[in-house]
Formats: C-alpha cells, structure tokens, sequence
C-alpha cells in the first residue's frame, strides 16, 4: 500500500498520480491529483488530438467549474460545445437523456469526437450513456467533481438512467478513454456531500482491504482537509476499483463486491424517493452497517467489526441505522418490495454482499428472504 503514514499538510503541493485500468483495447488512465481541470485540453489534445468535443454537465457544477474547463480547452485549440442538465437524480431518466443525444447530434460531433462528462455521479452516468448509444458508441471522458464520482461511479464504465421499475435499470457497460480525477475541486464541494462520497471510500477497507480501513480510520480528518492524504486515498480506491473492474468488467463474478451496502442501500433510497432525504452514499453508509449486522446474525462475522464499521462512519457523520430515517416509511414490507425489484435478484433468490470480518467481504447468491424480513423488522428497533 503506498499510502503515506503521517499524512501531510494541506498547503504541501500533493503529487499527483497515475492509475491504469487495464482491459486490453479499452484501457485507460485515471490521473488523479490537484490542478486537473486547469491541465484538461491539454490532456485531452494529447490523447484525442483534432477531436472535437460536448461538455455535459448541470447547473450547479457548471456555475463553478464550467468556466475553468472551458479556458483549458480553449487555451488547447480544442472546439467545444456545452450541454447543461438539472442537478439531482431525476435527471437519470429518458427525457434527460433525450436533450443530452439532441445536443451531441446537433453539435454535429462524429464517431471520433468527444462527450465529457463534467460532474458528480448522475452526470457520468447519463453522460456516458449519451455516448455509449450515439452513434453506435462514442468515446468519453470523465471529469468526476464529487467524491463518489471520483473513487466509484467515474470508473470501471458503469452507465445509465433510472426506470420507473428502479434505479439503473436502463444502461449500458461503456468505458471511458480517460477519467482526470481533479481532487482539488472536491474541496468545492458541501460537507454533507464529500462525507456521503466517502461512505465509498470506506467501502474498499471493508470489501478487501482491512490496512486501508485501518489507515483511514487514522488519517480520515486529513483525507477531508485535502492535500497529499486526499490524493493518495482518491487513488488508493482508483487501483481497488480497477483491479476489480481488470477481473470482472461485466459483473458476472467478483465484481459485484462493490455492490457493498447497496442492495439495502438502494432499498433505502428508494423508500425516501431518491430525495435529499437520505442522498445515495449516506444510503450505502446505512446498507453497510447493516450488510455487517445480518452478517453477524448470521453467525458469519463476529468479534468487533460491527462495532468498528458503525464507529467509525459515525466518526465521520454518516448515519448508520434506520433511526436516521424515523420520518419515513423503512419498513421491512417496503423494503423487502425495493429489495425485490433491485437487479440483484436472480430467478427470487436475493444476493446480498457479505463480510466474514472487516476486509473480507463476499458475494452470496441465496440469501434466504424470510432471514432478510426478520432482520429488517428488527432492524426497525436498532
Ligand atoms: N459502482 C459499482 C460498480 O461500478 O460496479
């Protein structure tokens, strides 16, 4: 593990780094670092040399970031349109969509041109998709601005829309040529959103890696300030995700480890009606807490892990139980029904990833759904 023991200071000058996903014709690089967004036409033309290109991203990010991205593509003779989407999961969806192709078409940008997805997850999720099925399949970039995009949905060429029937249901696996990882414009970003990214973050500790959980558990506060510990955890989860995404680019196995708290947490999200209510990492915090706890229940995990997952999310600020969401309607029905409609459900058995101990997670593929209700009706107690 490279990462640094004592951390650094903020105002140090981080080093940037550099991390491949390999995948044979379709690998690419995620650098990641401070000063990016400055450095994007350049590293663009150098990659994409004559290409031409369409921005996406939302409102939000556009007010901030746009104008930087912009002047580096100017100042690298690189022709560029814009497409502006609303913030917020609802723009997962056809109509979004829909406006993202038109401006692609009408920009008149060919097969070899560019789509750059400038923003958090929901961005480079529909963004990506736009250039997965325009024109058959258009290559794109990924400049991830939240956290979560960063360390998780940014890599590894997950793309898509929600359906009425659930989230992501309507996607395609299409890698990006580059993802420039700026971790510097994090600092941008509201605390209650770096911190759900970072639910992500903990995810790789507690899938594979207990160091890296341990690391974290000591050096989070420096991770939040920025600086050399920010770069080296942003890359630490790049690596992680690109070995599992090397293994398993199409999920028929192992990847599927990084659906870690998901199938609760999506369940959760989907009860408080993808609002601002519960937003997904704060989502994946809870469904992580309670993966450990049904482990436990079990008779998989025992000694302390529950107590350490749960204590140090909530060292952080990220919720961890069902109590956080007293307001709303999380009963065992309602997310059993959730549950039910995820795309983890194979022919009714419910897949649920595991942990035997913090770093030692696992895929189980019959999870028995009558266990899965009498936890979450205790859950509700929790
Ligand atoms: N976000 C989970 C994956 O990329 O597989």
């Amino acid at each position: 593990m490279s990462l640094s023991p004592g951390g650094s200071q903020p105002s140090e000058a981080a080093a940037e780094q550099t991390v491949r996903v390999d995948l044979g014709a379709r690998s690419y690089d995620i650098l990641v670092g401070p000063g990016l967004l400055e450095r994007a036409g350049d590293e663009i033309a150098r990659r994409h040399p004559d290409a031409a290109l369409a921005v996406v991203t939302d409102r939000n990010v556009a007010e901030t970031h746009l104008p930087t991205l912009e002047h580096a593509l100017d100042a690298a003779g690189i022709r560029h349109s814009r497409i502006l989407v609303e913030p917020g999961e609802a723009t997962k969806a056809f109509g979004p969509l829909q406006a993202v192709l038109d401006g692609i078409l009408s920009a008149r940008l060919e097969r070899n041109d560019l789509v750059v997805a400038l923003g958090g997850g929901v961005v480079g999720d529909l963004a990506g998709f736009a250039a997965a099925i325009a024109r058959r399949g258009m290559a794109f970039i990924q400049l991830p601005s939240s956290l979560l995009a960063q360390v998780d949905s940014s890599v590894g060429g997950k793309t898509g829309i929600n359906s009425d029937h659930g989230k992501n249901l309507v996607g395609a696996f299409h890698q990006p040529s580059l993802v420039l990882a700026d971790t510097e414009i994090l600092s941008t970003l509201p605390l209650r959103e770096f911190r759900a990214g970072y639910a992500e973050v903990v995810k790789y500790g507690l899938i594979n890696d207990p160091r890296f959980f341990d690391w974290l558990c000591a050096h989070w506060r420096e991770v939040f300030d920025g600086g050399q510990a920010r770069v080296d955890a942003v890359a630490h989860c790049c690596r992680a995700k690109a070995a599992i995404v090397a293994a398993d680019e199409y999920e028929t196995g192992s990847r599927a480890l990084l659906n870690l708290g998901h199938t609760f947490g999506h369940a959760l999200e989907a009860a408080t009606g993808y609002s601002d209510r519960l937003v997904h990492g704060e989502g994946v915090a809870i469904g992580m807490a309670m993966a450990f706890r049904f482990s436990e229940r079990l008779g998989l995990c025992g000694g302390n892990a529950v107590g350490q997952v749960c204590g140090h999310l909530q060292d952080v600020g990220l919720p961890t139980s069902l109590a956080a969401l007293s307001d709303c309607d999380v009963s065992a029905d309602t997310l059993l029904t959730h549950i039910r409609q995820d795309k983890k459900v194979s022919r009714g058995a419910l897949t649920f990833i595991l942990a035997t101990g913090i770093g030692a997670a696992f895929v189980s593929r019959d999870v028995d759904p009558h266990a899965v209700r009498s936890f979450l009706e205790d859950e509700q107690t929790q």
